[in-house]
This record gives structure tokens, sequence and C-alpha cells, in this order.
């Protein structure tokens, strides 16, 4: 055995029981087996209700997640019916709110729909929003909406056929909250300036005269003042419009199909920091690909992504690798998630480094 694989093979040896070692890192430990961690998470294969039902109470910060919506087309991850949605929805937010801190938050995009055969919108979100405050027992911190300028005309019939419609690029993001008082730093979000707001801090006194407006504001001379960035609104521009990075690569490496229903990055993160601090931990019960614990990794904070497809649990693995695994590697890693084992993702980081190591490079 050549000094390089017998190094491997002892550090694998470690790892093993590393693996379950692992999961004393900060965040709460289940009963269940990881389909994979790091050293910031853990991903779960399973239907969420089960797997949530396994977590103490009062453990985690913020539940950030975009539910299979109720929309009239079947997409390839499945959907519940309108009528039955709310109620099925609200088993999991009901577990939600035991399992989120008291100053925790727990944030929901849901797309718009349309009643099936007409021009009439769902009122499915709203439902959703009502129920969770009236018999939950959430708060509603603030409403957002998500609006993706690069989002496809649609619904076809509508839109581009009839022409009925505007195109639907708005989505509804609940902010719900356990108590009225959750954990929340706008100053963490702030967004850019304007041209207009970076001429008027560069030369205040000959941009404005400091007076009351009609609508009452103060603008004095504090209005001025070079805060980093402007508060930024409950209107989130995002687009989605992600082609490369990490995931995408692997997926197309190994052959594997895509999530079709991913969200941007950029939405994820904000929520995350402004509603979280490094070493909380963040739960998407929904995970997809898991965007949101990749995000939640690079904002240093730990995280739980909870996940019913094992394909698309297997794939969101390629998203915490290092970018110089070879094809085999990745293929190896993918199958062991198939097959039910809990990787230790670091076994995929180090193992390149130690064979380099070992090979004198
Ligand atoms: C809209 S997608 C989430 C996509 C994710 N935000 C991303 O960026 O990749 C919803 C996901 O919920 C999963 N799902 C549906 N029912 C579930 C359940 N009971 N438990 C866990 N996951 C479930 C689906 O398989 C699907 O991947």
């Amino acid at each position: 055995m050549t000094l390089g694989l017998q190094l491997l093979s002892s550090f694998r040896e470690q790892h093993t029981e590393k693996v379950q070692n692992r999961m004393t890192i900060g965040v709460p430990r289940l009963v269940s087996a990881p389909a994979y961690l790091t050293d910031s998470g853990a991903a779960y294969c399973g239907d969420s209700i089960e797997l949530l039902a396994q977590l103490p109470d009062s453990s985690i910060n913020l539940v950030f997640t975009s539910p299979p919506f109720a929309l009239q087309r079947q997409k390839a991850y499945g959907n519940k019916d309108q009528v039955e949605y709310v109620e099925w929805l609200a088993a999991f937010a009901r577990e939600v709110r035991r399992v989120l801190k008291d100053d925790g938050s727990f944030v929901l995009d849901l797309g718009g729909s349309y009643e099936k055969g007409t021009p009439a919108r769902s009122l499915y979100n709203f439902r959703v929003l009502i129920k969770f405050c009236d018999d939950v027992g959430f708060f509603l911190a603030e409403d957002f909406y998500w609006y993706n300028p690069s989002k496809l005309p649609s619904p076809i019939e509508w839109v581009n056929k009839r022409k009925l419609r505007a195109k639907d690029a708005v989505n509804t993001v609940w902010w719900f909250s356990k108590t009225a008082w959750p954990k929340a730093d706008i100053t963490k979000v702030l967004a850019p300036y304007s041209d207009r707001m970076k001429k008027l801090l560069a030369d205040p006194d000959a941009f404005y005269t400091p007076k009351l407006r009609p609508s009452g504001h103060d603008i004095g001379k504090g209005f001025a003042k070079d805060n980093g960035g402007a508060i930024p609104s409950n209107l989130l521009q995002i687009p989605n419009t992600e082609s490369n990075g990490l995931y995408l690569d692997g997926c197309k490496t190994v052959g594997e199909k895509q999530h079709p229903a991913r969200f941007p990055a950029k939405l994820p993160e904000f929520f995350i920091r402004m509603l979280t601090e490094p070493g909380d931990t963040v739960l998407d019960i929904f995970a997809g690909s898991n965007t949101t614990g990749q995000v939640a990794q690079a904002e240093e904070r730990r995280w739980l992504a909870f996940e019913l497809s094992r394909d698309y649990v297997a794939t969101s693995a390629f998203r915490f690798l290092s970018g110089d695994n070879t094809h085999d590697e990745m293929r190896e890693l993918y199958d062991r998630i198939e097959r039910g084992e809990a990787v230790d993702l670091n076994d995929y980081l180090f193992q390149r480094t130690l064979l380099s190591a070992a090979a004198g490079e």
C-alpha cells in the first residue's frame, strides 16, 4: 500500500467515528442519521414532519423555507391540492413554532397561483398567513415581497395567449415570529445609497435646507449622516438567474438533474443576515438543493436541512465541495448518499489535500 493510500485509509477510519461525534458541533442532534454533514451543519433525508418531531423545543433561531407551492400544474416535486394545502402546511408550522427559540423567526416564501381554469387569483397564500397567525399562534413581523425581474411570463393561458393578465413576478414572503419581538437588525442588510443620497452625503449644505416636511418628517442635519447604506424596503428585487456555481457544475459532471425550483442565494442571505448572528442555527424544512444551508454556512451560521427526495439531497452535497474534486469522487459521493450512508463531506475536502501531500505536490 502506498503512503498516500495508508494515510487515506487511517483517515477514513477516524472519520467514520467522527461522523457521529461531529453531530455535537452545536446543531441540535436528531435520532436519524444525517445524509451528509459539514463542520457547520447537517442535511437529512426524510419527511420534515417526522424530522421536526426529533428536534428539542426552542432550539432553532430561524426557519427559512419555500414549500412546494399550491400550483394547479403538477411540478416535478409534486403539489398538494389547494383545498388541502393550508391544513397540510399548518401541521409543519405548529412543529416549527415549537422548535423556534422565543426570539426566533419563521420566513416562508410562497409563489402566487390562479384558481383552476379561471383567471381568478387563488387566495391560498393569504389564507396561510391568516391561519398561521389566528390558529397556529405566530405573529406577522412583516410582510415581504420578492420581485424576480427575470421571471418568465406565466400562466401562459392568461398572460401570453389571451393577454388578460400581467405576468406574475412577485412572491409573498411572510416573516412570522414566535413573539412580537423577534431578534432582528436591519443595519445588517442596508441597501446601497441612491445617487441622489450619495450627492447629498458628499455636500449636504449645497443640497438641502433642514426643515419639517409636510409629512411631519423632521429632515434635520442628522439626515445627512452616512450610515453605510439605506434602510431597505420590504420589496426585495432579486433576479433568479444563477447559471453556474458548484451545484450546477456538480449536477452536470455526474449527469444528474438540477432541482427545478431553486430560489436565489440572495433571498435567504437577506433574512439570515437580518434575523440571526454568527453561530445561530438556521433550518430549512423543504430544503430542495439546500441553497439555505450553503448561505448559512457562508455567513458562519450553523444549519440543518430536511428534504424528502434523496436525489435532491445527494446533488445538494456538491454545494459544499471545494470545486477541485474529480468526476469519480463526485460520483462516489452521490452514490454513497443514495445508498443511505452518512457522509462527512470533510472526507472529500481533505482527501485531495492528503493525496497531493503524499504525492509531494
Ligand atoms: C420549492 S422546493 C425548495 C427549493 C429550495 N428552496 C432550493 O433553493 O433548492 C420544495 C421542496 O420541498 C420538498 N418536500 C416536499 N414535501 C416535503 C416533506 N414532507 N418533507 C421534506 N421535504 C419535502 C420537495 O421535494 C422540494 O424539493
